[in-house]
């Protein structure tokens, strides 16, 4: 049984507790992955220590240098591709084609802010005074906490950390317990092509040291993926020491079909926007608002192609969904499908956890499909985040924008339309994020600002140069070349 360790000022090492946790594999959960550090408040410390006085030198590094370093980093993340996707399916149980995904959105990301490091352009604005030089400039800020989900292991770290690196901060970086596997595999890599000790400080464990990342006052950003519940004690945690917090949580998005929509394209997308990644994507299409002269049509194929889903270990190249990532989760799943029926909804497919023979070791579930859903029952408005979609009716896009947005979060949300005018309409009225159009709500690109709005975030944007929002803060600098004493708006 292999042991994996802390990565603190440049060294791998045990935490002060002795105390390790164990990494299961979801399709299987008599296969234990490794044992990974219980870290403690301790623990923590000594990584923002380090984090503090690597920083002191990391931000002199001329940019385009930090960003070689993000490049080489990429290179090698191509090389490892297959055994990083294979052992992150092994650890959470998505398909291998969805977790090579998740490693290319990391090369991606990495890639995308390495060509940060000769750009985070700033401006040079005209003084009003004479012989008056104007400009602005990005700074970082210092130390910066980040606390990682497990639907994405090895992408969102990326997001987090590649920005912040390319703008001079350094790292303390906590993933979910269900992924550190994932985690050491990225910072190895930042190891190996040379970022510096102190620069990226890994400590796995729970929600005390994540507790204790938000509130050391030697910590300026704090950047969070994960639920609402724990987003807002994030964001209360950190307010006291005027911290900056990124938070990015929760997401009930929904798919709008309406009467003149390729039907066919629009079932492919409900499938790939319900079910991929096990519906466990804060992007995940868990809603299906469809015109009533087509929902018949829909839900019959819908419902067809998901019952022929093929359910079981991601490591098997026929599997198309699988396994919920915890027991805790799979609790989840079915917890919703009884409320489902409590309230009244219509179960089309799906409704049962799946124990025997192939799936008898593993966390599955059928993918399962809910009909004569109201815009009022918690199966329409919580986050689930399994394999479960609500399909409501509707009989105007006016309805189905209103539905839409009737609901806490606002990540994403998309239209399935031949009509441009109707297109617009929803791109310009639904209240999220990312909006999408002929396409489902899941498959943000890298370049382009992520993020939501209502209980999905707190008004900052992660991915393209939206990051770097989070990750520097700006210093206006003014020259006075003209040798006496100018002042604004009172000299000419
Ligand atoms: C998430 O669900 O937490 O747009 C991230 C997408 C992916 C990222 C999802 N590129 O679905």
């Amino acid at each position: 049984m292999r042991t994996y360790h802390n990565y603190i000022a440049g060294s791998w090492t045990p935490s002060v507790s002795g105390r390790t946790f164990e990494n299961r594999n979801p399709a299987n959960h008599d296969e234990v992955i490794g044992l990974f550090q219980e870290s403690t408040t301790d623990d923590v410390d000594a990584a923002i220590d380090a984090a503090a006085t690597a920083y002191a030198t990391w931000r002199l590094v001329p940019a385009p240098k930090r960003a070689e370093l993000l490049l080489a980093a990429a290179a090698r993340l191509v090389e490892q591709k297959e055994t990083f996707a294979r052992d992150m399916t092994r650890e959470m149980g998505k398909v291998l084609e969805e977790t090579r995904g998740d490693v290319q959105e990391a090369i991606d990301m990495t890639q995308f802010m390495a060509g940060e490091g000769r750009r985070q352009y700033g401006q040079t604005v005209p003084s009003e005074l004479r012989d008056k030089f104007a400009m602005s400039v990005r700074q970082p800020l210092g130390v910066c906490a980040m606390i990682t989900p497990w639907n994405f292991p090895m992408a969102i770290p990326s997001w987090k950390i590649a920005p912040a690196l390319v703008c001079g901060n350094t790292v303390v970086f906590k993933p979910a317990t269900l992924t550190p596997l994932s985690a050491v595999n990225f910072v190895k890599v930042l190891e190996e092509v040379g970022v510096p000790p102190g620069v990226v400080n890994l400590v796995t464990g729970g929600p005390d040291i994540g507790t204790r990342m938000t509130t050391h006052d030697d910590v300026k950003v704090v950047s969070f993926t994960g639920s609402t519940a724990v987003g807002r004690l994030v964001n209360q945690n950190a307010a006291s020491g005027f911290k900056k917090v990124h938070l990015e949580m929760g997401g009930k998005n929904v798919i709008i079909i309406m009467d003149d929509a390729q039907l066919e394209l629009a079932v492919e997308g409900c499938l790939w926007g319900g079910f991929g990644t096990t519906g466990q994507r804060c992007t995940a299409a868990s809603r299906v608002v469809v015109h009533e002269k087509v929902h018949d049509a829909f839900l019959k194929e819908f419902a067809a192609r998901t019952a022929a889903l093929r359910v079981g270990d991601g490591l098997d190249a026929a599997t198309q969904v699988g396994p919920s990532v915890s027991e805790a989760q799979l609790q989840t799943v079915m917890k919703y499908v009884e409320i489902g029926k409590s309230e009244g909804a219509r179960l089309v497919t799906g409704g049962h956890r799946l124990d025997t023979g192939a799936h008898a070791r593993g966390w599955f579930h059928e993918p399962t499909i809910f009909a004569d859903v109201s815009p009022t029952m918690r199966i329409a408005r919580e986050e689930i985040f399994g394999p479960v979609v609500s399909v409501m009716r509707c009989s105007s896009l006016d309805e189905a924008i209103a539905t839409g947005n009737d609901v806490a979060y606002g990540l994403s949300a998309s239209i399935y339309t031949r009509d441009i005018n109707k297109a617009f309409q929803a791109m310009r009225d639904m209240y999220t994020g990312i909006f999408y159009v002929n396409a489902p709500t899941i498959g943000a690109e890298v370049h382009l600002p992520f993020g939501g709005t209502k209980a999905t975030g707190n008004g900052h944007r992660e991915a393209g140069t939206a990051a770097l929002d989070v990750f520097s803060e700006w210093k206006s600098i003014y020259v006075d070349f003209s040798g006496r004493l100018q002042r604004a708006q009172i000299d000419t």
